[in-house]
């Protein structure tokens, strides 16, 4: 993982430019108007207008098109359409030429010259556009072949030569973007393994791993004898019906060069290995979409990791409770009642409700060391993917100035995020009859909020949080125009873009 390599997409100097003369050429297309098409010279200019005027190509976002005739390869890339700019469809464009690109098995191709001298109204700096454009080259670019017999995922270089790629910031930008597509793809190399080759034990590993191989990174993994002695009872309690233990992982980052007194920023992320229920096992149909349940977990790790590469200022630690939530003869029941690590007693109504039950004793770790702030991510509930569909993942927090902050990052990397309520009054269905809480409110009503109320109980008041449902965002179920079936690591790029703009 530490492995210097070239990365898939990067702005070349012009002294040096390299590639193949027949590289293709990646022209976006906005409401109708190709970008850059000057680089093509005359005659092919005329070709690709002519070719345009009979096709009509709009360039609605994640539409693409291979247009003929011209003298070298050219590949045409919807970004957007009309009605203001919006940084998930850049993205999705980019991700979509990506995806084209690695379909046809090219090997180079290249975007060229003047790229942003007609920014779109609403459009973020010539900056933002070049880091989300390799990000989106390279992670369009992602297939999961790993376990395929002889089949291996193409890559595909991207360079990016000339016009505004020649200025100093505009190459950074590209260079970041491309170690961000990278470094998201490494790791949905791993969120993409099925249960059976990827436990709580083979988690534990794979950070133990990213600890050795990425600099200022290190990791502290508490087994079940460690859970016990810390009290972690709501951990344990799920993790008891699996015959793979459970186990709990902090993988920090410490920055070479720390400011003075800078408190760490704490990220902790839900990584069940697969839920199939417990005791309250869920319908069979679709079971096998739960090995994704520990996605939150890996997109917080991802975010750490990103955190060193991309040599941020300020530390960052995440917290990984790991478990399998299945109905084995240790497992816990309806009715149970645990006590977690803070001392709360809850009532499990619903052992399928696991992940709040796990978060929670992950939340009172962090929240001991004092951070800066506390963000969560899960896939949390089903009732998210009702409320928001695909297109968003949910929030909700306690301090206005994060869920501001985490607001202008979806921005600038077009991870989109929508804010629920968090009025005391959706507390009250969390009351216990016998213990401090239960585990689930009342069914059918505001399942989303709930979760995230649950966990509340498990923030103490003065640490800024924010909770990241994103159960319809962390995978595709099939193949989408921009992007391969599996994980898509939802949260990490959203954490990454947080963090670097440090408030
Ligand atoms: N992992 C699931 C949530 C989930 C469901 C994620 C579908 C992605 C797709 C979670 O552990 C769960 O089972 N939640 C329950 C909570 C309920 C029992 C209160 C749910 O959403 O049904
Ligand atoms: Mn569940
Ligand atoms: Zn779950």
């Amino acid at each position: 993982m530490s492995k210097a390599s070239a990365s898939i997409v990067r702005a070349v100097c012009p002294k040096n430019p390299g590639s193949a003369a027949d590289a293709v050429r990646v022209l976006p297309v906005l409401d109708g108007a190709v970008w850059g098409a000057e680089a093509l010279g005359k005659a092919d200019a005329a070709v690709l207008s002519a070719w345009l005027r009979k096709h009509e190509f709009k360039g609605e976002a994640g539409e693409f098109s291979w247009p003929q005739g011209m003298s070298a390869p050219v590949l045409l890339v919807g970004v957007g359409a009309a009605g203001g700019f919006q940084s998930v469809r850049w993205f999705r464009g980019w991700s979509a030429a990506g995806k084209a690109l690695a379909k046809a098995k090219v090997e180079s191709a290249r975007v060229e010259g003047a790229l942003f001298d007609r920014l779109p109204e609403g459009a973020p700096s010539r900056e933002v556009l070049a880091r989300l454009m390799a990000e989106g080259l390279g992670i369009g670019s992602y297939r999961f072949a790993k376990l395929r017999g002889g089949d291996k995922a193409e890559t595909v270089a991207v360079e990016c030569v000339g016009g505004d790629f020649d200025e100093p910031a505009v190459r950074r930008a590209v260079a970041r973007g491309g170690l961000v597509a990278d470094t998201v793809n490494e790791m949905r190399d791993a969120a993409n393994l099925p249960a059976n080759r990827f436990g709580p034990a083979e988690l534990a590993e794979f950070a133990k791993k990213l600890a050795a191989s990425v600099p200022g990174l290190s990791c502290k993994v508490y087994d079940v004898k460690a859970l016990r002695r810390e009290k972690a009872g709501a951990l344990l309690a799920v993790g008891q019906g699996s015959d793979r233990p459970p186990c709990l992982v902090r993988l920090a980052y410490k920055p070479a060069k720390a400011a003075k007194g800078a408190k760490p920023v704490a990220l902790v992320g839900k990584a069940i290995l697969f839920d199939a229920g417990g005791i309250c096992l869920k319908p069979a149909k679709g079971m096998e979409w739960m090995q994704y349940d520990k996605c939150g977990g890996m997109a917080v790790l991802a975010a750490v990791v990103l955190a060193a590469r991309l040599k941020l200022p300020r530390p960052v630690v995440a917290w990984v409770p790991a478990a399998e939530n299945l109905p084995g003869g240790g497992a816990q029941r309806p009715g149970d009642i645990v006590t977690a690590r803070n001392g709360k007693t809850v009532e499990v109504l619903n052992t399928d409700a696991e992940g709040r039950l796990i978060l929670a004793d992950a939340l009172d770790f962090a929240a001991e060391e004092k951070p800066a702030a506390i963000v969560d991510v899960a896939t949390l509930t089903g009732a998210v993917v009702i409320a928001l569909g695909r297109e968003a993942s949910g929030v909700m927090g306690s301090d206005d100035a994060l869920l501001a902050a985490l607001d202008a990052a979806s921005a600038a990397c077009g991870e989109r995020i929508w804010r629920f309520p968090m009025w005391e009054e959706y507390a009250k269905p969390l009351k216990g009859t016998f213990g401090d809480l239960r585990n689930m409110g009342a069914p059918g009503a505001a399942g989303t909020i709930a979760g995230g109320m649950f966990l509340k109980q498990f923030v103490p008041d003065g640490i800024p949080w924010a909770h990241l449902d994103i159960a319809g965002t962390a995978w595709n179920e099939s193949a989408v125009g921009w992007g391969a079936a599996g994980a898509t690591l939802s949260g990490a790029r959203l954490l990454a873009a947080w963090l670097e703009a440090g408030d």
